[in-house]
């Protein structure tokens, strides 16, 4: 059993703040338009924000690039914006979270610059410098935007690595003197009243040294091998994180969630069993599940059935481990309803079946903005409307691996970031409410349908089907039994039924998703005692214990004995 912890049965929320709310009329999202809508999550029943990148950042890569970690960037507002904002969520008893980005800072920053000046100097050690080796890059590591992940410096032999943008130089975690800046930067951010960090790409800080060339054959013609390959080898990590635990995290109490991929399965409790380097991570399954090394254009879409496996497995690995955070999407991923929902199948009842889903699964649930009302991706009609540099660069590989315009945007349009990164879509007028300027990235056309305001008010809404979960994992009647309990599948073969029990102290629930357009009949496995949630008006148990689920149908049953 796990340690109990304060936010154990809370309901997390995500913030992409370009796209959430602009008050200054830049067609950018904004702090203070943060602070507008607080009453609207406080509505919703949020207890903890994410907020991502809103520091001073040339925007390369929408401000996970950052110049100067103690600034907030003038175009999302001022630091006392972001104080009052902490301050406003406190009074309606909601968290802040920021956003970690340490793995990289952009090439603006004034540790690069002088880095740049002086490669041998003391900044210079902040970061990788390598020479080349007869004029090519130091090793064959691919960056994960595409191309090698090494950059010349102009006038040198020097190659310097970014495993991300040629803008996110990498930050020498081996370095002491770099540490210590950044506990320094992180204890100063949590004295302004945080409640922890979301932290970036973290797996990352650890390079298997020395630079050597990876994986032959390479795994695409461009010669170069992903950086992830280099993960498997590089040991260590724990110093750094353990180190942050016990110097920043640990002071605070802070809150922490992990974006962590490709960590080793030995390594899980050390990241986020009892003390931890984090409280909890991301499941990421079926986010990843499909994924190809050769890029999206041959990723392979997910099935209801292999979006099942994927949270049963992380469920099981897990229930030992650790507390996970659970996301049906957020701004590096697709739409969750459009992904995990077949196209010809997307209704509000399926949205809701989703949502219910995720919710009754053991671990924290995560809300990304405008998932509570069931957005959806956008239709893309040219590469021109993509600003995403991950998806330009997934287009580029299509097209070189002989994919048509036409057949390459269909590729990417489904994985693409951007999707999600569309303006939250608050009301039916001029772009959706989100700005009276031209919006930074296209609305989704369907705004005059899908929005906050026509949802709010509605019960059958997608909106309050998320309220209800949430009110419902706040229940004191349920809320151990949702937020602690065992997880155990139902019928676990059955094809596109997605069913387990939640078994607490006294209590055991079941939950039943039919996840396809037809009905199905089920035997209950126990007597009904109440029904606590469901997505349709009806729902009926025979007497010889049946029921029929409709297309899409999924409840929520108290089955205690
Ligand atoms: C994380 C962020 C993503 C960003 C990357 C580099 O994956 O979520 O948006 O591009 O790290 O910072």
């Amino acid at each position: 059993m796990i340690q109990k912890k304060w936010w154990h049965g809370k309901v997390a929320y995500q913030i992409y703040p370009k796209s959430f709310q602009d008050t200054t009329g830049n067609g950018i999202g904004d702090l203070r338009g943060i602070i507008r809508r607080l009453d609207y999550l406080k509505d919703l029943g949020i207890d903890i924000i994410w907020i991502s990148p809103c520091y001073q950042s040339p925007l390369a890569d929408q401000g996970y690039d950052i110049s100067d970690y103690y600034k907030i960037d003038p175009r999302f507002g001022t630091m006392e914006d972001m104080e009052e904002l902490i301050a406003q969520a406190k009074e309606r008893g909601i968290s802040i979270l920021m956003d970690l980005v340490v793995n990289h800072c952009s090439d603006e920053h004034i540790w690069f610059q002088k880095a740049l000046q002086d490669p041998y100097g003391p900044y210079g050690k902040y970061f990788y410098f390598e020479k080349g080796v007869n004029g090519q890059p130091p090793n064959n590591w691919r960056g994960y935007f595409g191309g090698s992940a090494w950059e010349p410096v102009p006038g040198t032999d020097l190659y310097y690595l970014h495993l991300f943008h040629k803008k996110q130089p990498d930050l020498n975690w081996e370095n002491p003197a770099l540490r210590e800046e950044i506990y320094q930067m992180m204890s100063w951010w949590m004295d302004k009243g945080l409640a922890g960090f979301r932290i970036d790409a973290i797996i990352n800080i650890k390079k298997a040294l020395p630079f050597t060339d990876y994986s032959y054959p390479p795994d695409r013609d461009d010669g170069l091998a992903s950086a992830t390959t280099m993960l498997a080898d590089a040991v260590g990590i724990g110093t750094f994180l353990g180190e942050m635990r016990d110097r920043v995290f640990h002071k605070y109490d802070a809150f922490t969630v992990g974006e962590v991929f490709n960590v080793k399965d030995e390594e899980l409790a050390d990241f986020i069993g009892d003390n931890g380097y984090f409280s909890t991570m991301f499941d990421f399954r079926a986010a990843v599940w499909g994924g190809d090394p050769r890029g999206w254009y041959c990723s392979r879409h997910i099935t209801p059935e292999d979006y099942k496996s994927c949270c049963f497995a992380a469920q099981k690995q897990m229930e030992q481990i650790g507390y996970l955070s659970n996301i049906i999407e957020n701004h590096d991923e697709p739409r969750g309803v459009s992904r995990y929902i077949p196209a010809a199948d997307l209704s509000d009842h399926a949205k809701k079946l989703l949502a219910i889903v995720s919710f009754m699964l053991r671990g924290l649930p995560w809300i990304y903005q405008g998932q509570e009302l069931g957005m959806e991706n956008l239709p893309f009609t040219s590469i021109e409307e993509i600003d995403d540099i991950s998806t330009l660069d997934e287009y580029a590989v299509a097209r070189r691996n002989g994919l048509t315009a036409e057949e390459a945007l269909a590729a990417v349009s489904f994985y693409s970031r951007d999707n999600a990164r569309t303006p939250f879509q608050w009301d039916a007028s001029a772009n959706a409410g989100f700005t009276e300027a031209t919006p930074w990235l296209r609305v989704n056309p369907n705004y005059t349908r899908i929005n906050a305001a026509a949802q709010i008010h509605d019960p059958c809404s997608v909106f309050s089907c998320y309220k209800a979960l949430i009110v419902l994992r706040k229940d004191p009647d349920y809320a151990d039994t949702i937020v602690y309990g065992s997880l155990e599948p139902f019928r676990e073969e059955e094809e596109n039924l997605m069913a387990f029990y939640r078994h607490g102290k006294t209590q055991t629930l079941l939950i039943l998703a039919n996840f396809r357009k037809e009905p199905r009949t089920v035997t209950l496995p126990g007597q009904c005692r109440k029904v606590l949630l469901n997505n349709y008006d009806t729902f009926s148990i025979r007497n010889d214990n049946t029921v029929t689920l409709e297309d899409y149908q999924a409840v929520i049953l108290d089955i205690s004995k």
